[in-house]
């Protein structure tokens, strides 16, 4: 069962959903032991993919594929600028909304928007987000007690602003974390990372994108204004009263039937006759997609995790993952007006599909007029990124990071976050030393599922998978890395700053029980600061932001 998208030299487009298999729903769980046999997966996971959503909202409820209108994602205002700082104030709030037509959704957002409204901060300048819980004490049907921890994934955040899992704000209090690292210009994106309940806080709604613009970038020919556009993607699966449906599926993952962007289901968006630029990032819970588009047209590759590209990669099918960032730029110029485009995801393998799992988006080719500056790819984009300069005969050390599950639990090195909090703290996986280089070597001895990892801080570069090099458009600054079936992958870091950061699985049921552990940057000089030393405070002993 090979999926059709995919012609590249990696094959892991394999399909093995209903969908590919030609079955209804019932046969499907009549099949769920085949099927299981089929993906070696284990028994007791497929069969729970099969059954555990009972109420779940029927198919022929969901808007058909491709029937709703594309939405650009809200900008944050920044507060104006007090000659230091950019300051964003956003509050963590519950709210309905109708992600389906005819129903209302409970969520939980950023400025009571989801996906929450992108940050744009400008590179070198020092940035201060105001994050206040405002979401009730528990959550209205999972029952768990709500508490926020919000990390910036791809900034070198000081600990005391890392989102660390542990450092909680209550509903009722407040946190202001302050980004003041310089970066080169990067699409991140700020979520929930609440220990244990990060999979359900970012699928409720806890996350956002975060640009950092910078000169370099800005100078460039690329795309720029409405025609740079974030696309978060997510997928999701509701209930028959119009609320989220969370399944566990004993502990692997959760993957919905309805393709999210940006908080549309399938939607449609209308372009001009020439080139955009995407800031494509994965929200999802659990899925990984093989993104192409059915006409075979190429995506340009140009920014990866941490930012620009040294140069451009085409490619026409891209493998990506929760956590992942990848900008491409796509030329409808050849198109004549009314040609429909779609994005489609032939699913890699050990993802649970559902009917309409393979299309996520459709691009429709208008005569509108357009502006025609900033229409072109140089060859060259950021030649200078150290990450991707470093070699590998600088690394001071080697680490192998094991990913497991065992007892019931997924682990790092045969450790978990409770592990963690076990040891006050304490505990870590490698205490590398500020201003060198590590290969660190990410071990997947197992067929049933992959690890996106991800390690906080640092920017890496993707040596090698199974010895082989990586795919051309992972040759890029990167934060984290997709580590398949039965599959090991080396990356160099390097790491600048000090203190405890975490290293984790992005599927966030993963990394929630309990796929999650810390290293230790040991400082240069002086002492590396707390990751506690910045706790929430209660609103009302807040001052003015
Ligand atoms: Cu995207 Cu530790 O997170
Ligand atoms: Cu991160
Ligand atoms: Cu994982």
């Amino acid at each position: 069962m090979n999926a059709s998208g995919d012609q590249s030299e990696y094959h892991d487009g394999t399909m093995t959903d209903r969908k590919a298999l030609n079955l209804s729903r019932r046969d499907a769980v009549k099949a769920g032991v085949f099927l299981a046999a089929a993906a070696g997966l284990p028994l007791a996971r497929r069969a729970a993919a099969e059954t555990a959503y009972p109420n779940r909202l029927a198919e022929s409820r969901l808007p058909k594929p491709f029937t709703l209108a594309f939405r650009r994602l809200p900008v944050a205002e920044a507060l104006p600028f007090n000659g230091v700082e950019d300051r964003f104030d956003i509050t963590m709030s519950m709210f309905q909304a109708e992600l389906i037509p005819g129903y209302q959704t409970t969520l939980f957002g950023y400025n009571r928007s989801v996906p929450g409204p992108t940050i744009r901060a400008v590179a070198g300048r020092r940035t201060k987000v105001r994050m206040t819980n405002l979401l009730p004490a528990t959550h209205p049907y999972l029952n768990y007690a709500v508490t926020t921890s919000t990390h910036l994934h791809g900034f070198p955040s000081l600990p005391q602003y890392d989102g660390y899992a542990s450092d909680l704000t209550k509903p009722g209090e407040t946190k202001d974390y302050v980004y003041d690292r310089p970066v080169a210009g990067r699409t991140m994106w700020y979520h929930d990372h609440a220990h244990h309940h990060t999979a359900e806080n970012v699928y409720m709604g806890l996350a956002g994108q975060y640009h950092v613009i910078d000169p370099i970038d800005e100078a460039l020919p690329l795309p720029a204004g409405e025609y740079d556009v974030a696309i978060m993607l997510g997928d999701a699966m509701f209930q028959a009263d119009g609320n989220l449906l969370f399944s566990y599926d004993d502990d692997s993952g959760h993957w919905g039937d309805v393709n999210m962007v940006n908080g549309v289901p399938w939607p449609v968006m209308k372009v001009a006759r020439r080139k955009y630029r995407f800031r494509i990032c994965s929200g999802a819970v659990a899925r990984s997609y093989q993104l192409s588009l059915d006409n075979g047209a190429p995506m340009i590759v140009i920014g990866t995790d941490s930012g620009l590209m040294p140069a451009p990669v085409s490619t026409t099918s891209l493998r990506t993952s929760s956590g992942e960032r990848y900008e491409v730029v796509i030329d409808f110029a050849k198109y004549a007006a009314g040609t429909k485009i779609v994005m489609r995801n032939s699913s890699p393998k050990n993802n649970v599909n559902f009917t309409h799992s393979s299309k996520v988006m459709m691009f429709e080719v208008t005569s509108d007029s357009f502006d025609s500056s900033n229409n072109s790819v140089p060859d060259v984009l950021r030649p200078d990124n150290s990450a991707m300069l470093a070699l590998e005969s600088s690394s001071a050390a080697t680490r192998i990071i094991q990913t497991k599950r065992q007892g019931g639990e997924w682990t790092i090195n045969g450790h978990t976050w409770a592990d963690v909090e076990a040891s006050n703290y304490t505990l870590t996986e490698a205490k590398p030393r500020e201003g060198t280089n590590e290969i660190w070597t990410f071990v997947n001895d197992h067929g049933g599922w992959f690890h996106p990892m991800h390690l906080h801080l640092v920017e890496f570069r993707v040596l090698s998978r199974n010895g082989k090099p990586p795919r051309p458009y992972e040759r890029g600054p990167k934060d984290t890395v997709y580590v398949g079936e039965n599959e090991v992958v080396r990356v160099l870091a390097h790491f600048e700053g000090s203190g405890r950061y975490m290293i984790h699985c992005h599927n966030v049921i993963h990394e929630d029980h309990d796929m999650m552990s810390q290293f230790e940057v040991l400082p240069a000089h002086g002492a590396a600061p707390n990751p506690f030393s910045a706790a929430a405070i209660p609103i009302a002993q807040a001052g003015s932001l």
